[in-house]
């Protein structure tokens, strides 16, 4: 049975916002087509943390016909202390039920990290304790079922100049996550799209299908003239043989498939 996932990254609600509302009908009219299980937004949902920037975000996110869940990015932050200390979530908790939540269903589960941290505005972070949580949640879902991480920052490379460097302790991070189950991690964050599979962090306890990790593209585009950060989204895709990555990129009149990874998917039951 196939299950679908659709990772949107980056709306950056209030920066440049002229043209979203054509981005935004297609990829509704996508996620009608596609009908995911689940639709999954992770971070940087509005450019400047301000509530009427996220409740845009939250009106489109609610008006795709399917599940959403969301988590914070550095943008949804307040801009400065004390606030950005004190009540870091503030603003996106009015709109959401939590920054990590999860979703386990038969065929999917997906635990959502905040790797948001006031003091690391770009880099962001994950602690021990999250590590654990994610294998306890993955650990819970169903045999064969898709088991994936969401963060917003990134644990890859950009293909394209970024001064962002990834999540601290990178390596370490994606073997954990690898011994917790995860077949597939993904995020945001750079702007820019890459889905790779890291043959090193084959599933500890030997053998196919390994790790696979992608960034999304933004949604959004807060910084139009750079030409590396296409706007688009990404779909998941698996059945019990199968890990599809779709890349879809907006070429200003509708949103077109650019790019299709497929990974084998086997013997997921034996998964911790
Ligand atoms: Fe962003
Ligand atoms: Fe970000």
């Amino acid at each position: 049975m196939t299950v679908r996932l659709v990772q949107v990254s980056d709306l950056h609600v209030g920066a440049h916002d002229a043209g979203f509302e054509e981005v935004a009908a297609a990829v509704r009219a996508l996620v009608a087509e596609l009908a995911p299980e689940l639709v999954l937004a992770t971070g940087d949902l509005s450019h400047r943390n301000r509530p009427g920037q996220h409740a845009r975000a939250t009106a489109f996110l609610r008006s795709l016909e399917a599940p959403v869940l969301a988590l914070p990015g550095n943008h949804d932050l307040p801009a400065l202390p004390p606030a950005r200390v004190a009540r870091p979530f503030a603003a996106f908790l009015r709109e959401w039920p939590g920054v990590e939540p999860a979703h386990v269903s038969e065929r999917l589960a997906v635990c959502a990290l905040c790797s948001v941290r006031p003091w690391r505005y770009q880099r962001g972070a994950l602690s021990a304790a999250q590590l654990e949580r994610a294998a306890a949640v993955l650990g819970s879902a169903p045999a064969g079922a898709l088991r994936v991480v969401a963060l917003h920052h990134h644990l890859l490379g950009a293909p394209w100049r970024t001064g962002k460097r990834s999540v601290p302790a990178r390596s370490r991070v994606l073997a954990a996550l690898a011994a917790a189950g995860a077949e597939l991690v993904v995020s945001g964050h750079t702007h820019q799209s890459v889905v790779v599979e890291r043959r090193e962090f084959l599933f500890p306890r030997g053998g196919e299908p390994g790790l696979v990790v992608a960034t999304a593209p933004g949604l959004g585009r807060p910084r139009p003239g750079r030409h590396a950060e296409a706007a688009g989204l990404q779909l998941y895709e698996a059945d019990t043989d199968s890990l599809r990555a779709v890349t879809y990129a907006w070429t200003g009149a509708r949103l077109e498939p650019v790019a299709e990874r497929r990974y084998p998917r086997s013997d997921t039951s034996a998964r911790p």
